[in-house]
């Protein structure tokens, strides 16, 4: 038996001051989007945006549904969109930020398992490392792809791996 330690690289801020334009810019969207949220049944309001390699800029929010897991995460829309728009231009950069009835979180919120599924599958199909700004008011994780949040990730490969 070995034991294996997986380590997960995460850098924090405190401010958005402290991030390059671009970012700022991306993480402004993200509030934004919060607006156009539909989340009558959790109240809990998310924002995401993508940013493309073309410099466009996608926004999304979670889509509740009485039917429960008919509802959509920001992160899923965000990215949906801008990979249905330009299905061949990768995608660099996400940002995602939420609100609920105290308004901003101050914390920022992690992906579920399913949004960090679909980052990990366009970082695959692009070939292209995407970097993710979990925004709080308080306090701006940034990680530098996919698998970081995913360390133990199924992909492409293990469809071909032989029993
Ligand atoms: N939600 C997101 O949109 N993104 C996340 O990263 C976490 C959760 C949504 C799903 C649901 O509409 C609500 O937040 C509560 O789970």
């Amino acid at each position: 038996m070995i034991t294996r330690e997986l380590k997960t690289v995460i850098q924090e801020y405190t401010s958005v001051e402290e991030l390059n334009s671009e970012d700022q810019k991306l993480i402004k969207s993200a509030e934004n989007a919060i607006s156009s949220a539909y989340a009558p049944y959790s109240k809990f309001k998310v924002g995401a945006s993508v940013l493309l390699m073309n410099g466009e800029v996608f926004s999304g929010s979670n889509q509740e549904n009485a039917a429960y897991p008919s509802g959509l995460c920001a992160e899923r829309v965000a990215l949906f969109y801008a990979n249905s728009k330009y299905p061949n231009i990768s995608v660099k950069s996400i940002a995602v930020c939420a609100k609920n009835s105290d308004g901003l979180l101050e914390q920022p919120v992690p992906p579920c398992g399913s949004c960090r599924q679909v980052i990990l599958e366009s970082e695959i199909r692009f070939k292209n490392e995407i970097k993710i700004f979990l925004v709080g008011t308080k306090l701006i994780q940034v990680i530098e792809n996919s698998k970081q949040l995913l360390p133990l990730h199924f992909d492409d490969k293990n469809l071909k791996v032989k029993g």
